[in-house]
């Protein structure tokens, strides 16, 4: 590894903390390049478990330089909350960097986060309600406040003053909620701006500088490629760019400083909030598969809706990031299910379709084409090598890196890092 990418390669809870935090081990700086404390690892270290929700799981690695860059959003308190929690946990956070160009999430965006929702009724999203969205639409609108702006009491306070005025209209008129009040907000953000400013940095010089020293740089997306703004399954999407070609608007390096991009994938799919899935599962099957994997949300605990593995996302998963490797997580939780259906393409009006169709309206009345394959009862989850894996395990991958045309270098078979493997075959 030089520079590398992780990627979810569906509609993110891949395993993604997990997979980072294993690459992160053999990287020497690891970066975050969007979202916010919207996303949610999980990574277990031993009988450890830590819940990350900003910081790069690559801090568990004592000392290793973590870097939240430019293209994430930061909510101040959630910032100084995961700071604390891993603080008291004994993990140091002194070889964290925020980016001064990343912008904040204000108290404003939280509420009209939630507002937003309940207006939209049955139309909702489905968003975290953490301010997310409606931070990147002041950022797209030129009307967000960046960190370095935290660092000058007189720039705080006429961006605030500025933004209050138009926000308050908003939540008055339109909400009828009632007016925030600056002196609350000024404060509160002073101090934080207090605490975060040892952290504070232009992580774009820094990123620069580690990938023309040739380090390994380890870039982690959070959420998943059918999450991302672009490329996802609009509008139940991010609002921002989880896909790799976040990675250079995020942390200020240019694409020729990207050597691969490993795609995460789940052994089966999962989702989470509204929106077409054709390989759900209403059945029997699927709510083993949730149990089994314990697939309800990190952030939110929120069930996660479960279905067969989809090969025609993997697909476009590789040709929109350019992906060159594939770690395959939760293979274990396929454990016992005694036939397994892999979609192979999808069936609409009678057609064969073979690409990720854009519009939600044509995916809705996509049917899956399956391949049936044999299922496994072993326990894997003691298995060391990929050689050790059952036989019908094996050619459950072989069959995945046959739709991808592509390696998968990591296979993951349990949760802890020791229950990972490269492929030695
Ligand atoms: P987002 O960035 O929010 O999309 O999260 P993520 O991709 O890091 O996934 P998340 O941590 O939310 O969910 C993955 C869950 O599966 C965590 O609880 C992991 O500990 C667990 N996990 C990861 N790999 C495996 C695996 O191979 N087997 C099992 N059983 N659990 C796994």
């Amino acid at each position: 590894m030089s520079s590398l990418v992780v990627i979810g390669a569906q509609w993110g809870d891949e395993g993604k903390g997990k997979i980072t935090d294993y690459l992160a081990q053999q990287a020497q700086v690891v970066v975050r390049y969007q979202g916010g404390n919207n996303a949610g690892h999980t990574v277990e270290v031993g009988d450890k478990q830590y819940k990350l929700h900003l910081i790069p799981s690559g801090i568990i690695n004592e000392g290793k330089p973590c870097i939240i860059g430019n293209g994430v959003v930061i909510d101040p308190k959630a910032l100084l909350d995961e700071i604390d929690y891993l603080e008291n946990d004994g993990v140091s956070t002194d070889s964290l960097t925020i980016s001064d160009r990343a912008h904040i999430i204000m108290p404003y965006h939280k509420i009209l986060d939630e507002l937003s929702e309940e207006s939209l009724g049955d139309r909702k999203i489905g968003t975290t309600k953490k301010g997310i969205g409606p931070a990147y639409m002041d950022k797209t609108s030129r009307a967000g406040i960046r960190i370095c702006d935290l660092l000058d009491e007189g720039i705080f306070a006429n961006k605030l003053k500025i933004a209050l005025e138009e926000k308050n209209k908003v939540l008055t008129l339109i909400y009828g909620h009632k007016p925030l009040v600056f002196d609350e907000i000024f404060s509160t953000y002073m101090e934080y701006g207090k605490r975060i400013k040892k952290y504070i940095s232009d992580t774009s010089v820094e990123v620069y500088d580690w990938v023309k020293s040739d380090k390994k740089v380890l870039f982690e997306g959070a959420q998943g490629t059918l999450l991302d703004l672009d490329f996802g399954t609009y509008p139940y999407v991010t609002s921002s760019h989880p896909g790799s070609g976040g990675v250079c608007i995020g942390s200020g390096v240019g694409p020729t400083a990207i050597n691969e991009v490993l795609g995460v994938v789940k052994a089966y799919t999962t989702r989470v909030g509204e929106g077409p899935f054709p390989t759900e599962l209403f059945d029997r099957t699927g709510e083993y598969i949730r149990e089994a994997g314990r697939e309800f949300g990190t952030t939110t605990g929120r069930a996660r809706r479960c279905g067969w593995f989809d090969g025609i996302i993997l697909k476009f998963a590789v040709r929109v990031n350019g992906l060159t490797s594939l770690a395959i997580t939760k293979l274990d939780t396929l454990t016992g299910i005694e036939k397994l259906n892999l979609c192979v393409g999808y069936e609409k009006d009678g057609k064969l379709i073979s690409d990720f169709p854009a519009s939600l309206e044509d995916l809705g009345k996509c049917k899956p084409i399956y391949e049936v394959m044999d299922g496994w009862d072993e326990d894997i989850t003691m298995c060391k090598s990929y050689s050790a894996l059952p036989e019908n395990t094996r050619k459950y991958v072989e069959k995945i890196e046959e739709i991808s045309g592509i390696p998968a270098k990591i296979i993951s078979v349990g949760p802890n890092r020791s229950e990972t493997m490269i492929r030695d075959d």
